[in-house]
């Protein structure tokens, strides 16, 4: 049996980690943040994902699944050395590999096995694994051969267990047949189509998809503006267009615009990436503006609807990028949340998971509630930016129980325009005619 050890556990290095234990490993996840150790030793994630905690508890309790903030615990005996730690954009928006490089430095120093594969989970650009060799090798003490995989993560922040389990495939990138066999075996009981390729086209996998996913978002966006004006219904159009199987259903649901901590990352990443190369990807350069002019879309038609917001009271319903998830890494709500407040817009806000992060980021320049009903006591508009189901599933008749005059600005869709006639309520949504 291989020792796998896992440096980084966020979002990505704990849910593999546990995952792999999951289905038979012995895996060490090794953080130098000694209270995060302390928390995952008991069995409670830090961060909230659908799931998690009942894998981790379990897999604790199996003694199959181990923390440590020492690395050397964490590499001495390690065969199999994954690399999942973040790779942050930096304030000029590039991407930040410091702690890919510390955490290369570390395999050099304290692994000791004469074999080891590293494999690279952290989204990083082309060729980055390269360097991270050099580095090992560089670095090493005991290492005598070493070889490395590039393994992307493909899963979502909500979702994250279930795309493991259910992935539609595992991409294995390497120039070492013998390695790439082994990681493949390795993820064998997932019961997952692999993929396997050379190093540089498994790196350049990750940032396509995560491209051409963001891709699809910014087209069905920017459709939903035209549907406005021509009298279509970007909902109809959508699963109109997604019933082709060329197209596919999926990510093609039109809202706020993308955030969250990968795609405004790694689109960005791609853009400096393709031009260092002495490439344009003209369309990347679209995906990404179209993406920030659908941050302003409500706030326009707030304004359109209003004239002036000035003195005006909002409530905000959602405040993660997305739900299930209490992450709020580049969300749109906190964009235009930041716009309202420009405005001179008070707000309430409710989110089911992200209210504590929020706090974190913004404080007190907004106040907080503890429930929908909270929320749109008393105010004069309402904003929908995260579709969770609690929110969706809100009744349309408490809005005109609550507000001063209901008018909400759906960020999400989340209402049929069927069931928002039968109230009186002034409804605006993406892509679909509004309802006075
Ligand atoms: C994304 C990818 O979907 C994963 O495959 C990838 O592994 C991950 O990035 C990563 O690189 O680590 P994630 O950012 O967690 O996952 O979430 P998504 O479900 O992709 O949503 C991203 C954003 O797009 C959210 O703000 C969401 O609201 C928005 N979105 C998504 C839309 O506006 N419309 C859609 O149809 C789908």
């Amino acid at each position: 049996m291989n020792n796998i050890t896992i440096i980084g556990a966020g979002h990505v290095g704990l849910i593999t980690g546990v995952c792999l234990s999951d289905i038979g490993h012995h895996v060490t996840c090794c953080d130098l943040d000694q209270e995060k150790v302390d928390q995952l030793h008991t069995g409670i994630s830090p961060f909230y994902e659908p799931g998690l905690d009942e894998l981790l508890k379990k897999n604790v309790n199996n003694h199959r699944l181990f923390f440590t903030n020492s690395p050397e615990k964490a590499l001495s005996d390690a065969d199999i050395i994954y690399i999942a730690v973040g790779t942050p954009k930096q304030l000029n928006g590039d991407i930040d590999l410091t702690s890919i490089y510390k955490a290369a430095r570390m395999i050099g120093e304290y692994a000791t096995k004469h074999d080891v594969i590293v494999v690279t989970k952290s989204t990083v650009p082309v060729g980055t694994n390269t360097v991270i060799k050099q580095i090992i090798q560089k670095t090493a003490r005991k290492i005598r051969n070493m070889t490395i995989v590039s393994n992307p993560e493909f899963l979502r922040e909500g979702s994250a267990i279930r795309d493991v389990f259910y992935a539609d495939r595992i991409i294995v990138g390497s120039d070492c047949p013998e390695s790439a066999a082994i990681i493949e075996e390795i993820n064998k009981p997932f019961n997952v189509p692999i993929f396997s390729t050379d190093l540089h086209s498994a790196e350049m996998i990750k940032y396509s998809s995560n491209a051409f996913l963001a891709m699809k978002i910014s087209f069905i966006n920017e459709l939903a503006h035209l549907c406005e004006k021509v009298g279509a219904d970007i909902e109809e159009v959508a699963v109109g267009m997604g019933l082709d199987s060329r197209i596919g259903g999926q990510f093609l649901k039109a809202g706020i615009g993308y955030g969250g901590s990968c795609f405004p990352k790694d689109t960005h990443a791609m853009l400096k990436m393709s031009e260092e190369a002495g490439e344009k990807l003209d369309i990347l350069k679209a995906v990404m503006n179209v993406n920030r002019r659908q941050h302003d879309v409500l706030v326009e038609k707030a304004k359109n609807y209003f004239g002036s917001l000035k003195g005006k009271r909002a409530a905000v319903l959602g405040l993660s990028f997305k739900p299930n998830t209490d992450d709020i890494r580049e969300s749109p709500s906190i964009l235009i949340i930041n716009e309202l407040l420009k405005n001179g817009v008070s707000i309430t806000a409710y989110d089911p998971k992200a209210m504590e992060n929020t706090k974190k980021m913004i404080g007190e320049k907004i106040q907080y509630a503890a429930s929908i009903e909270e929320t749109l006591t008393d105010t004069d508009m309402v904003f929908i930016h995260t579709d969770w189901d609690e929110i969706k599933t809100f009744p349309l008749s408490q809005y005109e129980k609550l507000m001063n005059k209901p008018v909400i600005f759906d960020g999400r869709n989340c209402y049929s325009l069927n069931r928002v006639s039968a109230y009186k309520i002034d409804y605006f949504s993406i892509g679909r005619q509004p309802h006075f």
